[in-house]
């Protein structure tokens, strides 16, 4: 059997997210690169040159004075993907949409339209909007609460699932001398109620070139590891050391074989930022240097994000960590406020140092020369500390190494592929394609996607 291969997906975040206050002021990032489509085009080009998977494209929807840079202007992630589509050819294309400012039958929309559009490479990274000021954008008093939006996340994609089977694969035969353009035994309606959603159906979109677009998931909580293992086909994660990342792996992997899956099809891809130079003493000192330059001002206010943009600078900068309420953060990114607060307390920390260990936190475990990197990208993976990362560049010049240098000693030592396996980012990533579940139900095959605990009436 052909060894297992690291599969390589990279975040693009133009001026810079969150703690990259400074990005910007390098000469070698483009001041508007986070609207610039261009910019975007040519570090896909770049990343499909050296083999990667994926593009990934994060978003959210609520802003402040204090959001991080790329965040206060930047441009939707299908409207982005689409015009990335029609200038690259074997890349796949990963965009971050939320379950819980839309309607499932837009989402199979726009997500099939990008399927046909990149020939097989789209991808959705279902996420619920950890944001709870999103709701003022939604004529929405409250955001939802976590069962709530983790429901409508599960419910959501189970439709969308059901609408891009509305056509089995050859319903469209478009055969002008038999005056045949469609089978109309091939349309089949959806006719969905359930929790939160009601939609009749048929999608109208023929099926896509990957059956499915590939399935992403982030979200950390139970809830949220919960619905990643139902439904998530690579997961997106952060994790600090390889023991962690080792430990969430296994769990998910666990997780997904409970759930009646195969669990080498749910995919481990945790962020990684790198950052590299010539030298490992060179790297090391250039890691110093973007970490001294932090902006502490702005990573205080940063700090309130996951609570729901709390403002910190009303407290003490000097005193214990504030003993705040549960409400504050409970309902947005609950995951990350709990893991904070466990931090400040178990280790008695003051605000001020409460700030820096954020900051700290984007510190890299892969920082080094491009064999020292490589060295430790091949330790995690063989250790089953991922299947995938997702790479963040802290600068051009990390963009740059990573995908010049280190990268190609990867793949002389056969850690990741040579060349494109496939078309579509599904077989790239050695995904099974789904089946139309009405084919199959025609020619009496288990159907490959299990909608058994949906209230879909038909
Ligand atoms: C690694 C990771 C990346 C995420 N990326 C996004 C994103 O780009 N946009 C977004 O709205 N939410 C994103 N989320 C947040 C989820 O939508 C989720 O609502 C939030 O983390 C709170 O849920 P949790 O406690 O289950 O993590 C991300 C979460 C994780 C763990």
């Amino acid at each position: 059997m052909e060894k297992r291969k690291l599969k390589l997906g990279t975040v693009l975040m133009g001026v810079g997210g969150p703690g990259q206050h400074n990005a910007w002021l390098d000469p070698a990032i483009p001041t508007d690169a986070s609207v610039d489509i261009w910019w975007y085009i040519a570090r896909a080009q770049e990343a499909e040159k050296a083999k990667f998977d994926f593009i990934f494209i994060a978003d959210s929807q609520f802003i402040t004075a204090d959001s991080p840079n790329h965040y206060l202007s930047r441009l939707e992630p299908l409207t982005l993907l689409s015009a990335v589509a029609v200038h690259t050819s074997r890349i796949g294309l990963v965009g971050t949409l939320t379950t819980s400012y839309n309607e499932p039958f837009n989402l199979a929309r726009r997500l099939a339209s990008l399927d046909h559009i990149s020939g097989g490479r789209a991808a959705w990274n279902v996420v619920t909007s950890g944001d709870a000021g999103t709701a003022g954008n939604y004529s929405r008093d409250e955001h939802f609460d976590y069962e709530t939006r983790y429901g409508r996340g599960l419910e959501s994609v189970r439709i969308a699932q059901g609408l891009w089977d509305s056509y089995e694969p050859d319903a469209f035969p478009r055969d002008r001398e038999r005056g045949v353009f469609f089978d109309r035994t091939k349309q089949h309606a959806l006719n969905h109620k359930g929790e939160f959603f009601s939609v009749v159906g048929p999608l109208n979109l023929e099926r896509m070139p990957q059956g499915q677009p590939v399935i992403f998931q982030a979200g950390d909580s139970p809830q949220g590891r919960d619905l990643g293992a139902e439904i998530g086909e690579v997961i997106f994660t952060f994790q600090p050391t390889i023991e962690a990342a080792v430990a969430f792996r296994t769990e998910m992997r666990e997780r997904a074989r409970e759930k009646g899956r195969d669990p080498d099809h749910i995919l481990i891809a945790p962020g990684i930022s790198a950052i590299l130079a010539e030298s490992d003493e060179e790297a090391q000192a250039r890691q110093d240097a973007i970490f001294g330059a932090k902006s502490f001002d702005r990573a205080l206010a940063e700090l309130g994000r996951p609570f729901g943009w709390h403002d910190f600078t009303q407290y003490d900068l000097d005193a214990p960590f504030p003993d705040l309420p549960d409400e504050i953060g409970s309902n947005s990114f609950r995951s990350h406020v709990e893991a904070i607060k466990k931090l400040a307390r178990e280790n008695n920390l003051t605000l001020r140092e409460v700030v820096q260990a954020q900051i700290d936190s984007g510190r890299s475990p892969f920082v080094g020369s491009p064999i020292k990197v490589a060295n430790a990208i091949q330790e995690w993976f063989e250790a089953g500390a991922f299947d995938a990362i997702n790479f963040f560049a802290t600068t051009p010049q990390d963009y740059d190494l990573f995908l010049g240098q280190t990268v190609p000693i990867l793949r002389e030592r056969g850690v990741v592929r040579s060349d494109y396996e496939s078309t579509t980012l599904r077989g790239n990533l050695g995904l099974p394609v789904p089946e139309n579940r009405h084919t199959a139900a025609r020619s009496g095959s288990p159907a490959s996607n299990r909608d058994d605990e949906m209230a879909t009436v038909h």
